[in-house]
């Protein structure tokens, strides 16, 4: 069949798309994303985007490309999605319906194992869809030190473990400078399955998962969160304020009635391309270290 377009081209094509990070093919029929973005906003709820982190002029710290609409592929929670390369999966759930799943199913969970069998049968998070792995944890399972980033990367989503890539690499390098090795920490994200083309995860998307995160947190019962970058800082913390102004500042964050001391700071990814910003974030580790050696063992 001639198309006027040759072989080349659609190399050229393709290399272009995995330049941009758009790595997975997930629908035969184009679709306006950007379009399809505006939509949303129109359509937005107040609650969750009251959340949503202004990115615009802050340092990005996971080092993901910017995009400014939905990848291909990426059904929002608050959209019903009509089955493409997974067919056989159920409809999306809309976002609020999703949330009170999520909280049905991660309230109950009386143990991690429970709380990861509950995640891996959830269909509430649209991630899913385009990630090949479910990314709970790595580390302890109980820790006084809980380390929560952002969302996994290609490397995390290959492995089904958070931070196991080059950020990885350097946050278990910051971990050992105050002493801290992977059995002494437990390490997560906000979300749990890779966004497509490694772009941030939307408001709803971390929304959706936060149930099954509170519950984690409540299970691991760790003395001090750390967090990292904007994203994760925005939405534990529940503020749109940049990473600069969180970072370095003691927090608290309810788990259920259990105040928990948490400290924002720069992600890794961030602190890769930034390595002058190193000083910040050992300050930073180093309240964490004495906060951790301060707090009362039971
Ligand atoms: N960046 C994150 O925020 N989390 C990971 O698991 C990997 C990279």
């Amino acid at each position: 069949m001639t198309t006027g377009i040759d072989k080349q081209d659609i190399r050229a094509l393709y290399e272009w798309y995995a330049s941009i990070g758009a790595d997975l093919d997930v629908a035969r029929e184009p679709t306006n994303w950007f379009e399809l973005a505006e939509r949303q906003k129109g359509e937005a709820r107040a609650p969750v985007q009251a959340r949503s982190p202004a990115r615009a002029t802050e340092p990005r710290p996971s080092g993901r490309p910017e995009m400014s609409a939905p990848a291909p592929g990426l059904h929002a929670a608050g959209q019903s999605r009509t089955p493409q390369r997974s067919g056989d999966r159920p409809a999306l759930l809309r976002s609020s319906e999703a949330v009170m799943a999520a909280r049905e199913a991660a309230g109950a969970a009386q143990s991690l194992d429970v709380l990861h069998e509950r995640l891996a049968a959830f269909e509430g998070c649209g991630l899913k869809a385009t990630a090949k792995s479910l990314c709970f944890y790595r580390g302890a399972p109980q820790a006084r030190l809980m380390v929560i980033g952002e969302a996994p990367g290609r490397d995390e989503d290959i492995q089904g473990k958070p931070f196991v890539g080059r950020a990885g690499r350097l946050l278990d390098k910051m971990l050992a400078a105050i002493n801290l090795s992977e059995n002494d920490v437990h390490i997560t994200n906000i979300v749990y399955w890779r966004p497509p083309g490694n772009r941030n995860p939307t408001p709803e998307e971390a929304e959706v998962c936060r149930p099954f995160l509170a519950r984690q947190i409540e299970l691991v019962a760790p003395d001090v969160l750390f967090i990292l970058g904007r994203p994760a800082a925005n939405q534990l913390l529940e503020t749109t304020q940049g990473i600069m102004k969180l970072r370095g500042k003691w927090r608290s964050f309810d788990a259920s009635g259990r105040s928990i001391r948490a400290m924002a700071s720069l992600h890794p990814a961030y602190l890769l391309r930034t390595p002058a910003a190193k000083r910040m974030a050992w300050r930073d580790l180093l309240a964490v270290r004495s906060a951790i050696d301060e707090a009362p063992t039971d």
